[in-house]
């Protein structure tokens, strides 16, 4: 699969840029095998990952070719066919409030070698991809950080926070009686069959979750090559229905023990549940695995309902992280594009130091929640008026982030009083953001 995204041409003011360092600046051709293998091996290192075998070389070739591949190549090395610097990116969907989506462009692969850091290169790549994705229409970039320090330089909020889990399963009991249903062991084949299937009737309703390609199934449930402990260790688990229709699986291996073999630790790679049903068989089945101390989870959502269905809240140690950044490009396309709470009107005082989204904006809602968006030249006295940066507006995108906690830290000004009060009820999102995998 080729899209017409991946041959986009580079960026020319980040090539002027990075050729005036010596360094060249171009898109991979992803169908040959030895310049997308030194990719590879460049993005790999980047991550302090080891160097990539040829079955891992393999996989990732077939998973990711359709994405729009760069690379930045110093001419001057012993090695020069391998880059200095990455990036990968794709046009992805978005899930946003209401049940909609919209088209964002999903940058990954972001790294330049140690040798060649502090240096302007991840500058000119950020940069260059988004004027490349402006360039092409598209309203909205998004990554997943490493670090929270790297993207607001380059207008990115922070959108929605994921959660890592560490539950005492000795305390963790459950307030209501087992449900009916039926567990079983299945193979990596069988999760990669079913559960996308029922992720996506999850993620379309779930605001910041995005498609998950099939090589990340596979990384997920052991069954790309790669990390041969991992694959070793993972076992995966599938809950039916009383009707015998599959409704959830979780993927998780068992580790440590040592002397006291009692003393092991669980971790929780993926658990996707399409009912309450499913949720709670599966959760209590981690927690009931014997031999068993702590269950561990990354990537939860921040209103995990788990603490709900347990008698002692406390067994369960939640620590919130950022996950999703965003940043948006086209203010009128990216407002428009999602459902808000009720009838609304808000002018937005947006500044943003890249100019992409710079400007007065007024967003107008009826009862419906159905937006109408417009640039204005001067925002109307009667509108519930902010002024913000595109960092703290990609922020409240999906109705996930407190917009009194952003005034309280002087992110965002209230240019007409109580208008944090109104953007927060028209934003907020009943169904909590929440994105389930890295990209
Ligand atoms: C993060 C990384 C890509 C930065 O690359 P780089 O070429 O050294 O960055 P640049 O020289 O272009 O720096 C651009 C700006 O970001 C800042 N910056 C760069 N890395 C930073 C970091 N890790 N933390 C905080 N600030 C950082 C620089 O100080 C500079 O600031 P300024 O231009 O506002 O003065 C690189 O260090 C890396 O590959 N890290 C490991 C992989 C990784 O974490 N990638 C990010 C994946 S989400």
């Amino acid at each position: 699969m080729m899209n017409d995204f991946a041959k986009h041409p580079v960026d020319e003011t980040s090539a002027a840029s990075l050729a005036g360092n010596g360094l060249r600046y171009g898109l991979v051709d992803t169908s040959d095998r030895a310049s997308f293998t030194a990719w590879f091996q460049a993005d790999s290192r980047g991550f302090h990952g080891p160097t990539m075998s040829k079955e891992q070389v393999d996989s990732s070739f077939a998973g990711v070719t359709y994405r729009r591949t760069i690379g930045v190549w110093d001419e001057n090395l012993v090695a020069p066919e391998v880059p200095v610097a990455t990036t990968s990116s794709w046009t992805e969907q978005l899930t946003v409030p209401g049940s909609r989506s919209i088209d964002a462009w999903a940058i990954s692969s972001v790294t330049v070698s140690p040798t060649h850091r502090r240096r302007g290169i991840a500058r000119s790549l950020l940069e260059g991809e988004l004027r490349s994705a402006a360039d092409m229409g598209i309203p909205m970039a998004m990554l997943t950080v490493s670090e929270s320090t790297i993207y607001g330089r380059f207008g990115f909020g922070p959108a929605v926070f994921a959660a890592e889990l560490s539950i005492d399963s000795k305390r963790a009991t459950f307030t209501s009686a087992k449900r009916r249903g039926k567990l079983q062991p299945v193979s990596p084949s069988e999760f990669g069959s079913e559960a996308p299937q029922i992720f996506e009737r999850i993620r379309t309703s779930t605001p910041g979750q995005i498609k998950v390609w099939p090589l990340r199934w596979d990384q997920i449930s052991g069954k790309a090559p790669g990390d041969e402990d991992y694959t070793k260790k993972t076992r995966v688990v599938r809950f039916d229905d009383d009707g015998g229709t599959p409704r959830g699986f979780v993927v998780y291996r068992v580790t440590g023990g040592g002397l006291d073999f009692t003393n092991h630790s669980l971790t929780v790679d993926y658990l996707l549940a399409e009912n309450a049903e499913a949720y709670e068989a599966l959760w209590r089945y981690v927690l009931e695995v014997d031999l068993v101390r702590e269950v561990k989870a990354e990537l939860r959502s921040v209103d995990e309902p788990l603490l709900w269905n347990l008698t002692d809240m406390r067994a369960v140690k939640a620590t919130p992280v950022d996950h999703l950044w965003l940043r948006i490009l086209d203010v009128p396309e990216s407002l428009s594009a999602r459902q808000y709470s009720g009838a609304a009107r808000i002018g937005f005082d947006v500044s943003d130091a890249l100019g992409f989204a710079q400007g007065l904006f007024l967003l107008e809602t009826d009862k419906t929640g159905t937006p109408r968006v417009s640039s204005v030249d001067e925002l109307p006295a009667d509108a519930a008026i902010v002024a913000l940066s595109v960092n703290e507006l990609s922020s409240l995108y999906l109705g996930g982030v407190a917009v009194e906690s952003l005034v309280t830290a002087g992110r965002v000004r209230e240019v007409t009083a109580g208008a944090a009060a109104i953007v927060e009820r028209t934003f907020h999102s009943p169904v909590t953001p929440w994105l389930s995998v890295w990209f």
